[in-house]
């Protein structure tokens, strides 16, 4: 059974108990500064999901054809959940205060008055639907229709934080409808008998499986650097969507952004904040030259990330690319969770004055996972900065 609250070792209870009696505060601006509450997700209950129009699971070799869906197998599932609990213990004997999502029945069929879909996914990775800017906490509309319900996992934890924090804003973007009208017609068949160059260019000019019929975001396609919004428009995120975070955040500067990456979904393996100055680029996906040059004039320096171990090793029924090694989470500004068989990408970034923390956390690759898009920040201390004055 899932609790809401993972509740200490006994080794670390004593900072547990620190972490739990300090007030509820909701604010986070960047993806550096020290971090003190997160969420962090759950494999529990995922599903292979039934295909749809925003997406389409094909693993011949998995067990998990095209057109088939069920449950992911139980012990991936049980490996997974054990990396997963054993990071958060890991934050919380640091002191960091950890939230879990309640999972719910995932394979049950979801509907709307206007479709039905007949499985959901799971919850994995928060970092997909939940958005931290300040003292919000934003609901992404999300754009597959297995995940339109995911939401409900999280009203637990949010609930929890609105009671305890008089300050936190809560907020759900417009929920989408997701009709046909939203997706192009024939999409996956028409993308996948591209060669690689006419598929980048696809992305390149942003024409992707999303129409511009209504708003539609995922919040991972956020990167977050104080003032500065970065969004990653993607298989995920269409033009509609940017318009409606930037109208949301009239105080920021929101960026729309491409990759070149014949797979664009979620920013956070490909454009990574590190600490002020620095910021990690995924070198095989070129950012577009705007964005280059945006933090190049600004003094920023972008680090290309070494070529992750994980190349070799593609996991049994993932979604996600090699490049899944970046996705890393900062502790604070000295200080990251890398993926324990990251060595030569830990060595780089040791190199530029991080502390590595490593973690064991390749089961939960297939959960859609790696450190940083598996979690939630909630709290970290620091304001509002501009890094880009
Ligand atoms: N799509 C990315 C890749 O395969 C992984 C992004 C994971 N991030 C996330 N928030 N789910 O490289």
């Amino acid at each position: 059974m899932t609790e809401q609250n993972d509740s200490a070792t006994d080794s670390s209870a004593d900072l547990t108990d620190r972490s739990a009696t300090r007030p509820l505060r909701v604010n986070s601006w960047n993806g550096w500064d020290p971090l003190r509450h997160v969420i962090v997700g759950r494999a529990e209950g995922t599903v292979v999901q039934a295909p749809e129009h925003a997406v389409r699971r094909d693993y011949p070799d998995d067990g998990f054809p095209l057109g088939t869906y069920g449950p992911m197998p139980a012990e991936m599932v049980a490996e997974a959940d054990e990396q997963l609990d054993n990071f958060a213990r890991l934050l919380s004997d640091r002191g960091i205060r950890v939230d879990r999502p309640t999972p719910i029945d995932f394979t049950q069929q979801v509907s709307t008055p206007e479709w039905s879909q007949e499985s959901m996914f799971g919850c994995m990775p928060p970092r997909d639907l939940l958005l931290t800017v300040g003292n919000e906490v934003l609901e992404a509309t999300m754009s597959y229709r297995s995940r339109w319900f995911e939401y409900l996992c999280y009203r637990p934890v949010l609930q929890n934080l609105f009671e305890g924090d008089s300050r936190m804003r809560w907020e759900a973007a417009p929920k989408p409808r997701l009709t046909d009208d939203s997706f192009k017609p024939g999409f996956w068949d028409v993308f996948n008998g591209l060669t690689t160059d006419e598929q980048l260019a696809r992305v390149r000019d942003y024409d992707l499986v999303l129409t511009e019929a209504e708003p539609l975001f995922d919040a991972a396609d956020v990167a977050r650097f104080g003032k500065d919004l970065f969004v990653q428009l993607s298989f995920v995120t269409n033009r509609s969507g940017y318009q409606w975070l930037k109208r949301h955040f009239p105080d920021h500067r929101v960026h729309a952004v491409t990759s070149t990456n014949t797979h664009p979904l979620h920013i956070d393996s490909t454009w990574v904040p590190l600490r002020p100055g620095l910021v990690l680029h995924c070198g095989e996906r070129l950012a577009d030259a705007e964005l280059m040059a945006f933090f190049k004039l600004n003094d920023w320096e972008v680090v290309e990330a070494v070529q992750p171990a994980s190349w070799d090793h593609p996991p049994k029924l993932s979604f996600c690319s090699p490049w899944l090694a970046a996705n890393m989470l900062n502790l604070d500004q000295n200080t990251l969770c890398v993926e324990e068989k990251e060595e030569r990408l830990s060595e780089q970034l040791s190199s530029y004055g991080f502390e590595i923390v490593p973690v064991p956390f390749r089961a939960v690759g297939p959960f859609g996972g790696g450190l940083h898009c598996s979690t939630v920040d909630i709290e970290r201390e620091g304001e509002l900065e501009d890094y880009f004055p």
